[in-house]
């Protein structure tokens, strides 16, 4: 029998169907209350609200659980790469061989952008975030692709469209970073692999050809596994609810890439090396710190710290702690950050401020140390992250879209503003 939940509204009760997911989350399902009763929800910030089933990522907060397509993140840290990972999250399952050559050879068929796009980023001034320029580049890829803008795509189409996405979004990212440093752009090359081509084009110069070695390759195809998806966090939602007008994958992730931006979101692992260079540059005395996250009149944060999911511990932090050490030890770098972020750390976990309010070291804690020691600079740290994020949102624009009976995205709102009134004309209005 369907399970139903119960809601007695002024004396009147209603029945509410019951949705129950394969992990056994529930949910009550809400869809018809206010046709119904004339009554909405009210959840600001939508920290209780499920604004779509979805089969991509699973993640259980209390207990530290991430799992993509219900591959566990540690196991596929270990013996997968990004790009099954990016297959996995799209298609759903992960690829026979023939099919991951298919995949790779499409991705890899698309890794040149628009030549005229070149001259986009020089007029760009030197010191401009990589983000603003990342999500505008995301965005005018459009005005060279009219094919693809179609509201409704066939299948060719639309496979056709996410990988030149996949692919572009690594050139635009490495063009970017080229930008910031003065350097000439530089091309990528057939033969090497997705994040190895990557690499190459940040890195190589005229006086050097840049070959990642093997440890650094690991750590970064680990971040970005890591970084993959999320499911409905701030940038994902951001994607769905664009791409739920039907405006197209370009358009909908350029406004992810934006969402991601901020400083509580993925900006946060260019925070954190912020905060912790800023302690250092202070003498290392965290303490201070972390007096000023807890003083409540003071807005200062602890960046890297807390999750609006995670209530245990953030099991990608666990991961990307261990690559750090790794990565440190292998390039022969001693970073007076990491001993910073390992004491900060330490003295927040037996802090009761933190204890009480579950607050734990989340995924960008220690990964902006990770991409220092690659020579990373900081501003570029969240570009990063939207690369790593890059097949989480196409996978969930893909799931939207394919939905039988899609409808925009339209949230409500519970008005508290002035009831009606009569327009004043200004000559009568006096002064204050
Ligand atoms: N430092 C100090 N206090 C904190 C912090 C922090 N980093 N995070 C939360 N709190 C306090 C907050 O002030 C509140 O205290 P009180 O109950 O006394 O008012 C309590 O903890 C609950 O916080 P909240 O703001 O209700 O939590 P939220 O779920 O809305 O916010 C968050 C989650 C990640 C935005 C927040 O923890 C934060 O700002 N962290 C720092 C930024 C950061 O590291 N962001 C990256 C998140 S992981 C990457 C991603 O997936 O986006």
């Amino acid at each position: 029998m369907e399970k139903t939940a119960q809601l007695e509204i002024e004396g009147r009760p209603y029945s509410l169907p019951i949705v129950e997911g394969t992990e056994d989350e529930k949910a009550i399902d809400v869809q018809r209350l206010r046709a119904d009763t004339g009554y909405i929800t009210l959840d600001p910030s939508y920290g209780n609200t499920g604004a779509c089933v979805s089969t991509i990522t699973y993640i259980d907060g209390d207990k530290g659980i991430l799992r993509y397509r219900g591959y566990d993140i540690a196991e596929l840290c270990e013996r997968s790469t990004f790009m099954e990972v990016c297959f996995l999250l799209i298609y759903g399952e992960l690829p026979t061989d023939e099919e991951f050559s298919r995949f790779k050879e499409r991705v890899l068929a698309h890794s040149l952008i628009h030549e005229d796009m070149k001259s986009f980023f020089q007029s760009y001034p030197g010191h401009a975030h990589p983000m603003a320029i990342l999500s505008a580049m995301v965005c005018s890829l459009s005005v060279y692709h009219p094919q693809l803008l179609k509201a409704e795509q066939t299948g060719e189409e639309r496979e056709e469209t996410i990988s030149r996405l996949l692919s572009k979004v690594r050139v635009l990212a490495a063009f970017a970073y080229k930008r910031s440093v003065g350097e000439a752009f530089v091309y990528s090359r057939p033969e090497l692999d997705y994040l190895a081509n990557f690499l190459h084009m940040m890195f190589t110069t005229p006086m050097r050809t840049y070959e990642p070695d093997s440890v650094v390759r690991k750590a970064l195809d680990v971040l970005f596994i890591i970084h993959a998806d999320h499911e409905q966090n701030c940038s994902t939602s951001t994607v769905r609810m664009v791409g739920s007008s039907k405006a197209n994958l370009f358009a909908a992730i350029s406004a992810g890439i934006c969402a991601l931006w901020g400083p509580w979101h993925g900006g946060a692992n260019q925070s954190v090396i912020e905060m912790l260079e800023e302690i250092h540059m202070a003498g290392g005395n965290y303490k201070k710190f972390i007096e000023k996250a807890k003083d409540k009149n003071d807005p200062f944060r602890l960046m890297g710290f807390g999750h609006r999911v995670y209530k245990n511990y953030d099991p990608r932090a666990e991961i990307i702690k261990k690559y750090c050490d790794q990565v440190l030890d292998h390039l022969g770098i001693n970073d007076p950050t990491l001993e910073i972020a390992k004491g900060l750390e330490e003295a927040a976990l037996t802090d009761q401020y933190f204890i009480e309010r579950k607050l734990y070291p989340n995924v960008d804690f220690y990964s902006g140390i990770i991409y220092r020691a690659l020579q990373i600079p900081t501003n570029m740290f969240t570009v990063m992250f939207a690369l790593g994020r890059l097949p989480g949102w196409i996978a969930h624009w893909k799931e939207m879209i394919e939905e039988p009976g899609m409808r925009i995205a339209r949230p409500r709102q519970v008005y508290m503003g002035a009831t009606r009134r009569d327009y004043v004309p200004l000559a009568q209005r006096g002064s204050n």
